[in-house]
């Protein structure tokens, strides 16, 4: 019989891929990464020329959603799984100085990273909290926006991540994701494997189910579309991809 999930292991494995990423940026992963990934998925480079360099280079996003959610002066907004922070700096400059971005991340090296980066770019309207996304330390309401780029497939309870994001959206807030997922059901023998959850293969949700878990956490899905530019780099990943349609989608939706 297929071995369970190991939550408590997947976290390790996770947060050990994760500080790896925030600690040696040009090392090999089963993903790209980088400032050229984030201009192929469509960030303009005159927006990350204003975002910190250190952070555009451990960049692990798999799409661009800044169109979907449509982000306003004054807004206040949350990245889920924030990273090295390149989307709190990106919604940062759309929101201004009266708007607020504020990073979750449960990985220690990516949030003192982070930090020191929004330190030394002397960003007063953002900030980084360490902590879980199926847990969000949040009042209910607080945002207008939550982001997440790559993440929520990395999550083993998808249920509670959407829930929490609805929860801390104020009525009519809006959602736009990017994200891991797949066209068939995947094997246990693959959604098992704590490695392969890393690598952002094993914890890829099929997509009709994907798309239920957000509305049955309250919200009302306006669009989801391929990124085809995003390619797994792997052979494992890419033999995922081929077999059971893997791939990277971005979805906007409001609460
Ligand atoms: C693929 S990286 C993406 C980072 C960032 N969004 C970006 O675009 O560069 C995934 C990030 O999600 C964080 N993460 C994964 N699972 C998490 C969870 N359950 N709660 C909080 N953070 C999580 C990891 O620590 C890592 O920094």
């Amino acid at each position: 019989m297929a071995r369970p999930l190991d939550v408590e292991r997947l976290e390790r494995a996770v947060k050990s891929v994760y500080r790896d990423v925030a600690e040696a940026p040009n090392e090999e992963y089963h993903f790209e990464m980088g400032r050229p990934l984030a201009e192929r998925l469509g960030y303009p480079a005159g927006v990350l020329d204003r975002v910190p360099a250190r952070a555009t280079e451990s960049f692990a996003g798999v799409g661009y959603h800044f169109d979907l959610p449509d982000l306003r002066e004054g807004d206040d907004v949350l990245d889920l799984g924030s990273g090295s922070g390149t989307d709190a700096f990106v919604a940062a400059l759309r929101v201004g100085d009266s708007g607020s971005v504020t990073g979750l991340d449960m990985t220690d090296r990516q949030i003192a990273n982070a930090r020191k980066l929004r330190d030394e770019a002397g960003l007063d309207n953002v900030s980084f909290e360490r902590g879980y996304i199926e847990d969000a330390p949040f009042e209910d309401g607080a945002f207008d926006v939550v982001l997440s780029n790559g993440v929520i497939n990395l999550s083993p309870d998808k249920e509670r991540v959407f829930g929490e994001a609805n929860r801390v959206l104020a009525p009519g807030g809006r959602l736009a994701v990017s994200d891991i997922i797949s066209e068939k059901l995947m094997p246990e023998s693959i959604k098992n494997s704590e490695d392969l959850w890393a690598a952002c293969i094993g914890g890829a949700e099929q997509i009709d189910r994907y798309t239920a878990l957000i509305e049955a956490a309250g919200f009302e899905v306006a669009e989801v579309r391929d990124n085809a530019q995003y390619e797994f780099v792997s052979e494992s990943a890419a033999n995922a991809c081929q077999k059971y349609g893997v791939k990277s989608i971005s979805l906007g939706a409001r609460k």
